[in-house]
């Protein structure tokens, strides 16, 4: 039974944190299938292991609900994107790696204005590593002479 001083918003950053954690693991493993089909054998093993890490996330965060006392409730699966090479898939990794770093970063800042240490270092850890996988992607781009635009440099200031 779901324990009743569990704050709202601490389970449905967990529950965010699950789609998104999910989706990825579709998404990477949409890419590891595709690549492999297109002959890139290294970039289909980098996207394999991705898959995993993702993987692992998503079971930490099984166990940290299961711990709560609340059942996995992940409900919003994005499509894995489709793309005609290698750069536009990254620019999809990209994109949904700023998306997972700013829910844990907003989950982090929730987590300790309410006095929830454990649950910030938590999110803090998963933080860090989604943090890693932004900087990888772009520097993989830099490595294929794309930039990764941040959304906010699309808007035009005038
Ligand atoms: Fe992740
Ligand atoms: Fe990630």
């Amino acid at each position: 039974m779901r324990n009743a001083r569990i704050h709202p918003r601490l389970l449905g950053y967990l529950g965010r944190a699950l789609s998104l954690e999910l989706s990825a693991v579709q998404q990477y493993l949409t890419q590891a299938v595709l690549t492999q089909a297109w002959g890139l054998a290294e970039a289909a093993e980098r996207f394999r292991a991705e898959t995993a890490e993702e993987m692992e996330h998503a079971e930490r965060i099984v166990q940290r609900m299961l711990m709560l006392g609340v059942a996995p409730n992940a409900s919003q699966l994005r499509p894995a994107g489709v793309a005609r090479g290698l750069a536009e898939l990254l620019l999809q990794d990209a994109a949904l790696e700023d998306e997972i770093v700013t829910l844990y970063a907003e989950a982090v800042d929730f987590c300790r204005r309410i006095g929830d240490g454990d649950n910030a270092a938590f999110f803090d850890a998963l933080l860090a590593e989604e943090t890693a996988h932004a900087q990888e992607i772009d520097e993989w781009l830099a490595q294929l002479g794309v930039r990764a635009m941040p959304q906010v440099a699309e808007r035009a200031y005038f």
